[in-house]
């Protein structure tokens, strides 16, 4: 039994042991529900494999949400507006947060949910109990999921390749020994199915369904083609069967309403890829596939040190040990950052017109009901998912976003209209795929927030910093900015000499009453004029003069936003040293509140940066430090806001400790984020705000190119390659014993580099010492070592 036990172990050893432990997930068993699942995509197609007897995967294409468009808007509102604020401004701030809801509501409360589009079944009659050998990895370089096992002499292999160049999954199965694969492959819904068959002739199986919701809601075809040469295909019912095969290709595409106007156009589109997938051939689909993949994934290399014999255990095994000695295993710590541009790169890519953006569950789905309708909620989820898209190198991934805000920026523009009587662009706290704008859900600490959009349009001005792309700021940022920007001259109003924002909140946190102000004690959401509103737009009236300043535009949208700046209400210090979240000195209701929303100043904005402004950092990390030691930090992506925070703190101990309570409190075994732990809600932003705080931790630029600025004494000695900063460089550092060996600066588009190494070290570039910034030449690269 012993030497059994010994050289099964032998075994794995041999097997797995070459598997980098950075780079791939990998499991003994089968997945046992949602959270267990592989989780691979092309940027539209999303597929979860669980790799079971009978295989079970559940694909999800990103536009089949609960319904169409509903205008939700409340007409009572800007009626309502000015008494509102008057409330507020003369202390009424029960009364005040009691009018909201009734005016200022959306009905329906709550804009459309993402659902699931199919799931495949591959029964192969094997037998789980009698197989050995078992794996199933997940590679995060070629964003590709493997399952493989022995059963009767025979090795099954099954291969799933997302493709963003053919748009499809395609799935390669295969047995050792000729003639063993059978197999019965199927297409399944539990609801709003409208058609379903099987055909042996072309070897496919189709399933048509729709979205319900009514109306023009989102109708689909999917379907999977089988290729399995001179073997027996058979329909049987609504499947295929295939009989004594030694390999079976199937490639699989949904396609929806949302993209094409009529049903024969979307099935066309869908034959077109099956088609030429089909025809290429799996060999060749799948080193498309991959190479597209891992030309993006392979940018950024990540070496934080050696986790040795630790690492190759599976990857729950790793979760597990993890909770006892974090130190021991420094690739789960790395993983864990490839996984979350792995995830990034599966769910969001452009997919042509109307890409959509990563939700809070990325791309992958299997409840018609799942938790916050796995939308897109613009308070923080949404605008995460999105932190690690350029600094880590992986600037296409932001254009869905782009593609979202244009929708968001039509619909929010009627909305802006009708409650506020105001031109430009307005969003709350939530959108959906048709953009809705309207407040959702109602609560007065969540639902009345005119913020999202202009959070939103800041991922624009970021895209621009990094790329330096002139023509993008003209053409996709400089309208929307303006646009944005005319909302908020209009909405905006006088407050003690501030222009400031209300009704609004400071998501999703609530506060008590202060004494001398109605009902004192009493604990409320909103009121006028909170810290992270005047963070946000300090953020946008910045990022239009500087766009005045690339572009040449001197005209009013100049002076308006300069105006507008020196009238912004800064943020405020309490009289306990930390920053204010409200508009006074109000007592706290909740002071470990999960949301860092008056943070937003010090990440993502950096207004509040150590660098920028001294005092506020100090007033920003008296309030972290306060949140944490309350107990924030409660949820996987509070957590992560929470490592990026400190890490513009340059506070890198800080970064660390909290990344690895992150691994020891949140991920499901496949490595996903959760609300509070395996079991509880899934939500991608966490990982996705995980990789962003490594990334932060190792190189900044929202001032200068600074080069290990929040370095944990922990990671001593570590190399990343391919982190990108702003101003278009892409930057390659090693570091020894805490300090700096090397870095490599690439300019790509020569524009000065203003450089700072950890504290200030002094530097060497190219061997010459460093005293202040740099003019630098395009395509050149630039060697800084310690001086
Ligand atoms: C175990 O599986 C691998 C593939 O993962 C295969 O190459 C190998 O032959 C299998 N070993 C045995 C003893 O069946
Ligand atoms: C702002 O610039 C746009 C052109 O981009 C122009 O049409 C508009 O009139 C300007 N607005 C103001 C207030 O100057």
């Amino acid at each position: 039994m012993r030497l059994t036990l010994l050289l099964a172990y032998l075994f794995l050893q041999s097997v797995h042991g070459d598997w980098d432990a950075s780079r791939f997930a990998w499991y003994s068993k089968p997945g046992d529900g949602f959270a267990s699942g592989l989780p691979i995509g092309n940027g539209r197609l999303g597929a979860l494999v669980y790799g079971g007897a009978v295989e079970k995967v559940t694909l999800n294409e990103n536009s089949v949400w609960s319904g169409p468009f509903m205008d939700r808007v409340n007409k009572n509102s800007l009626g309502a507006l000015s008494g509102i604020r008057t409330k507020f401004q003369n202390g009424d701030i029960s009364g005040a947060n009691s009018q909201i809801g009734g005016s200022m509501y959306g009905s329906p409360q709550s804009p459309r949910a993402y659902n699931p589009t199919v799931d495949m079944s591959l029964d192969f009659g094997h037998d789980s109990s009698k197989w050995s050998n078992y794996s199933r990895t997940l590679d995060t370089l070629m964003g590709t999921a493997t399952v493989s096992y022995t059963l009767g002499g025979v090795t099954y292999t099954r291969q799933y390749v997302p493709s963003k160049p053919a748009g499809v999954v395609g799935i390669r199965l295969s047995a050792s020994q000729a003639g063993s694969l059978n197999v019965k492959i199927g297409l399944s819904r539990s609801k709003q199915v409208t058609g379903q068959s099987a055909n042996a002739g072309s070897a496919s199986v189709t399933l048509k369904g729709n979205s319900g919701g009514g109306g023009d809601a989102i109708t689909f075809t999917s379907e999977l083609r089988v290729v399995a040469k001179d073997r027996t295909v058979a329909a049987s019912g609504n499947s295929i069967q295939v009989s004594k095969a030694s390999t079976i290709d199937i490639f699989f595409d949904a396609e929806t309403s949302y993209r094409y106007s009529s049903s024969s156009a979307w099935e066309a589109e869908l034959k077109k890829k099956l088609d030429s997938a089909v025809a290429m051939g799996f060999p060749s689909f799948k080193s498309d596939a991959t190479a597209d993949y891992s030309s993006l994934m392979g940018r950024v290399s990540l070496d934080l040190g050696s986790s040795g014999s630790t690492g190759s255990q599976t990857t729950d095994a790793r979760l597990s040990a993890f909770k006892r000695s974090p130190n021991a295993d420094p690739q789960l710590a790395t993983l864990m950052f490839n996984f979350g541009r792995h995830s990034l790169v599966a769910s969001s890519r452009d997919t042509g017109a109307k890409s959509l953006p990563a939700n809070l569950q990325g791309i992958w789905n299997d409840n018609f009901s799942p938790p916050w309708q796995s939308k897109y909620t613009i308070n923080i989820n949404t605008e995460m998912n999105y932190w690690p898209a350029l600094s880590t190198n992986l600037a296409e991934t932001h254009k869905p976003l782009f593609d979202l805000i244009e929708v968001v920026r039509q619909r929010g523009a009627a909305v802006a209209k009708t409650m506020y009587g105001c031109p430009g662009f307005v969003a709350h706290h939530n959108t959906d795929l048709w953009g809705d704008s309207v407040p959702v859900d109602g609560g007065t600490s969540y639902s009345v927030w005119p913020m999202g959009g202009a959070w939103l349009t800041f991922h624009l001005m970021e895209q621009y910093r990094y790329t330096q792309d002139k023509q993008f700021l003209q053409e996709k940022v400089w309208p929307v900015l303006q646009a944005n920007a005319d909302f908020y001259y209009c909405y905006m109003f006088n407050f003690n000499g501030n222009m400031v924002t209300g009704p609004s909140l400071s998501p999703e946190n609530t506060f008590k009453v202060p004494s001398g102000m109605s009902t004192s004690g009493r604990t409320e959401g909103a009121d006028i004029a909170p810290a992270m509103d005047g963070e946000i737009l300090f953020a946008l009236f910045t990022n239009i003069i500087d766009a005045c300043k690339i572009l040449g535009i001197t005209d009013s949208n100049l002076t308006k936003a300069q105006d507008y700046l020196s009238k912004l209400r800064l943020p405020q210090i309490g009289s306990n040293g930390r920053i204010l979240e409200w508009r006074g000195d109000y007592p706290e209701a909740e002071p470990g509140h999960r949301h860092m929303s008056p943070l937003w100043g010090l990440y993502p904005g950096s207004q509040m940066t150590p660098l920028v402004n001294q005092k506020l950092a100090t007033a920003s990390k008296a309030l972290v430090d306060h949140r944490m030691q309350s107990g924030s930090g409660s949820t996987g992506w509070s957590r992560t806001w929470v490592m990026n925070i400190y890490a513009r703190l340059l506070d890198g101990d800080n970064v660390w400790s909290n990344a690895q309570a992150f691994i020891q409190k949140f991920p499901s075994t496949n490595l996903w984020n959760t609300d509070n732990g395996p079991g509880t809600s899934m939500q991608i932003d966490g990982n996705f705000g995980y990789t962003a705080a490594i990334a932060e931790m190792l190189l900044q630029s929202h001032g200068p190119v600074h080069i290990l600025p929040a370095l944990p004494k922990a990671v001593a000695k570590g190399s990343v390659t391919g982190l990108a900063a702003r101003g278009n460089f892409v930057v390659d550092i090693s570091w020894e014993g805490g300090a700096l060996k090397q870095a490599v600066v690439m300019s790509n588009s020569g524009v000065n580099l203003d450089l700072r190494v950890q504290n200030s070290v002094s530097i060497l570039v190219d061997g010459k010492a460093y005293s202040g910034p740099i003019s630098t030449t395009a395509g050149t690269k630039y060697v800084i070592t310690r001086g």
